[in-house]
């Protein structure tokens, strides 16, 4: 009996010990098993592993290099990812250059000339934006009568006074970078879109007809009003 149970328990502790040497801890990362599942060797951009002989052990490559080594040998520093052209700016997805104005430089801003052309449908667009982003502050017709509006209070009347003169790239920078009461929305509305409601609050809220398209309906003319600093 009293043997049994020796056995049971210093088998008990054995089982127990070798099962604690698979741990992983400190600079030991323990046993692996299925280590395929745990190292990607997807490309990564940025990070990459250089050693060529990492994972040769369970390598089933047909170069004959390590299972996790993936580098990209041809780009610089072993980079999967190029690196940009140098003194390029990368664009947007809509084609456009980093907005580099802050939000104090609205004179800077109200030179910068809408870059989209308008028409029905964008007008149009800008009107669904326009009922979805602005409305609740400054109301369907944009008198500053919105619901949140009345809460906030101080909300601006897009049809009066001196607004009603206010440059596209004006209003185009207050959107995107907010002005006093008003917050920041450039991070939730894309460019072209904020370019659009632009469009709508000049044509339909304040009823002036469209500004000649800007000479080359192009992002360029918005980096070249916009000083690299
Ligand atoms: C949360 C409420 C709110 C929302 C949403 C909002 N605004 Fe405003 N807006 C204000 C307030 C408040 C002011 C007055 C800011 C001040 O002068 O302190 C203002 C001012 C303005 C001005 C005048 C800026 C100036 O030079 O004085 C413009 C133009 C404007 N908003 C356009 C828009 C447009 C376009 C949208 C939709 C993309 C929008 N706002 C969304 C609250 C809002």
């Amino acid at each position: 009996m009293n043997i049994a149970k020796a056995l049971i328990f210093g088998g008990s502790a054995l089982a127990i010990s070798v099962l604690a040497g698979c741990k992983a801890g400190g600079e030991n990362q323990g046993l692996e098993y299925a280590p395929q599942m745990y190292h990607s060797v997807a490309y990564e951009p940025l990070t990459q592993i250089k050693d060529e002989s990492q994972g040769s052990w369970l390598s089933t490559r047909e170069d004959g290099k390590g299972e996790f080594y993936n580098s990209n040998g041809y780009n610089p520093h072993g980079m999967n990812m190029r690196e940009p052209v140098a003194n390029t700016v990368p664009r947007n997805k809509q084609g456009y250059l980093p907005y580099r104005l802050k939000a104090f430089e609205l004179e800077q801003a109200a030179l910068i000339e809408n870059p989209i052309e308008s028409s029905e449908e964008v007008l149009k667009a800008g009107e669904a934006l326009y009922l979805q982003y602005c409305n609740a502050c400054h109301g369907k017709g944009g008198q500053g009568d919105g619901k949140a509006g009345e809460v906030i209070g101080g909300v601006a009347n897009l049809t009066g006074g001196a607004y009603v003169n206010l440059p596209e790239g004006h209003i185009f920078h207050v959107i995107t970078k907010g002005k006093g009461r008003m917050g920041a929305h450039g991070s939730q509305i894309p460019e072209e879109s904020r370019w659009k409601i632009v469009h709508y609050v000049k044509q339909v809220i304040q009823g002036q007809t469209a500004a000649a398209p800007a000479a080359t309906a192009d992002s360029t003319m918005v980096a070249q009003a916009t000083p690299a600093n």
